[in-house]
């Protein structure tokens, strides 16, 4: 558990319930109508965070900030949602109760560094671990964010084949063409995690599974109708 003194004297601690509290009724509603960019998600990216603020002695305040704020941009301009989700980030007035100027700028920073596509190394270490921490080296996970964000693209495809084929080579492309995913922290379990997970994934019989397993299941639960009609994410 780590202790921290705000700029204006106030202690927080990590996990504390006010804290979490404030932030899980002011920013978790706003990613309601996402679907792959939903709490999913983001409590996957918090969990990573968590670990890797464990891992590296950070302060897990920040790191659970960045966790929840990294795509709070997304229903201001898709494209570019790293610096939307930046400038929320640092005009929120609550998180100056709790964070000074230079910490509201680290994270700030790590918020617009932290698409994994990036080929520049982010500005800060925060910046790095929310990169690695917003992957999914996880078949299931990946199954439930692409084959939603393939619907919502391609809407003229139908049927589990012609999106599954989009899906899987796309990531194929990435394992293939870079060598592997890019890591830039070198926390050992996330390097362990991606080994197994590429090396899964190309058995395309078991990903092909997988993703109809979840195909099946979105279509009879009502889940691909709301991808569709609700949820606003790609
Ligand atoms: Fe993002
Ligand atoms: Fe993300």
């Amino acid at each position: 558990m780590t202790k921290k003194e705000s700029n204006n004297g106030k202690q927080i601690r990590w996990g504390k319930p006010k804290f979490t509290k404030i932030y899980k009724k002011n920013i978790f509603p706003k990613y309601d109508k996402y679907y792959s960019h939903g709490m999913i998600h983001i409590n996957n990216v918090i969990n990573n965070m968590m670990e890797l603020a464990d891992y590296y002695k950070l302060d897990k305040n920040m790191a659970y900030v960045i966790a929840i704020y990294h795509d709070i941009g997304l229903n201001v301009n898709r494209e570019n949602h790293e610096y939307e989700s930046g400038k929320i980030l640092s005009n929120d007035k609550e998180l100056k109760k709790y964070f000074n100027d230079e910490e509201i700028q680290i994270m700030k920073e790590a918020v617009e560094d932290h698409r994994g596509s990036k080929k520049e190394r982010p500005r800060n270490f925060y910046g790095e671990c929310v990169s690695d921490s917003d992957g999914d080296f996880d078949i299931y996970l990946l199954a439930k964010r692409q084959i939603s964000t393939s619907l919502k693209n391609y809407p003229d495809i139908h049927g589990f084949d012609g999106h599954f084929k989009i899906c899987y080579d796309y990531i194929c492309r990435r394992i293939n063409n870079n060598g592997v995913f890019n890591l830039w922290t070198n926390y050992p379990f996330f390097i362990q995690r991606r080994e197994k997970f590429q090396k899964e994934y190309l058995n395309l019989e078991y990903t092909k599974s997988i993703y109809k397993k979840e195909w099946d299941r979105i279509s009879k639960d009502g889940t691909m109708e709301k991808i569709m009609n609700y949820y606003e994410d790609y």
